[in-house]
């Protein structure tokens, strides 16, 4: 083992975890997700990888790095499954959802029009907070029998997030800050269970897929809104550059890509005009 000196808030844990260890959990995860896993992190991915090697009965994390080296082992799903920060809420950063409305769904209807198709992406949708939230302010704007084809694409890394979006089913909490009337409007109360379901009006317009951003992107359409919120700020620069710069060809001209609190585009791409708070439109 090599290094094998903890830091003392890991000195006497259940499996130690050398350097080695977490070096090379963090290249593995940066190679093959592009997230990034500093020094600030090993607290937390030591408490992730302890869950998965109690749960294959291993002994150390020797043998949870030798599986995780091969990436067709079975666990490397549950690997990838254990590095990510699934953190999203309904409406979350709620100025997105009211520009939205107010300001590019109205560009939308008329520079449309002719086809009456809108196509979103919720890229790194964890569980599905963000693509319904997106189809709500859709349908409100354009009503429940309008002629327009609306479609989302809601993709994740995380396949538990996604089964999780694609089921659309929500625990209390998760939906008890929102207003009433948007509850009555787009949820069923299940008696039985308690939870929250979505209705099937506002399921109709979202595909689930599980997608790797880092990887080739299975889409022949085009896109009129990108949402990636909350997602490069675990990506170096480098990545960041190139992921943006790919959101730039598979959208429309004049596209928008929206973005979350803490990420910018400054100085990563050119391809981009910045039209108000982390909203930016692609230039023709
Ligand atoms: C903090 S959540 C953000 C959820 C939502 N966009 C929001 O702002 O509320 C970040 C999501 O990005 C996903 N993610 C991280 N790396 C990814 C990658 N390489 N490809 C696709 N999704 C990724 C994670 O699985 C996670 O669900």
């Amino acid at each position: 083992m090599a290094n094998a000196v903890q830091p003392a808030s890991m000195e006497n844990r259940e499996f130690p975890m050398s350097d080695h260890n977490f070096n090379m959990i963090a290249q593995i995860a940066y190679q093959y997700t592009g997230i990034k896993l500093p020094e600030q992190k090993r607290q937390m991915i030591y408490s992730r990888i302890a869950r998965r090697i109690r749960a294959l009965s291993l002994t150390d994390f020797d043998q949870y790095c030798a599986l995780i080296s091969d990436s067709n082992n079975a666990e490397f799903n549950e690997f990838v499954n254990s590095i990510t920060t699934n953190l999203t809420s309904f409406f979350r950063e709620n100025h997105h959802f009211e520009y939205l409305e107010s300001t590019i769904i109205p560009e939308l209807k008329k520079s449309n029009a002719s086809h009456r198709k809108i196509r979103v992406w919720s890229a790194g949708c964890s569980t599905g907070e963000e693509p319904y939230s997106i189809a709500m302010t859709l349908l409100k704007s354009f009503g429940m029998k309008s002629m327009w084809d609306l479609k989302i694409l809601a993709t994740d890394l995380d396949s538990n997030v996604v089964e999780t979006g694609r089921a659309g089913i929500y625990k209390p909490d998760r939906v008890n800050d929102l207003d009433p009337n948007v509850i009555k409007k787009w949820f069923e109360l299940n008696e039985t269970t308690a939870n929250y379901e979505m209705v099937n009006e506002v399921r109709k317009l979202i595909r689930f897929n599980r997608l790797n951003l880092l990887d080739a992107w299975p889409i022949k359409n085009k896109f009129d809104v990108i949402f990636c919120r909350n997602v490069v700020i675990y990506f170096d620069k480098k990545t960041q550059k190139k992921l943006f710069d790919r959101y730039a060809n598979q959208l429309n001209d004049g596209g928008y890509l929206i973005i979350g609190h803490s990420e910018s585009l400054h100085k990563l791409t050119d391809r981009f005009e910045s039209i108000g708070k982390t909203v930016y439109r692609k230039m023709v």
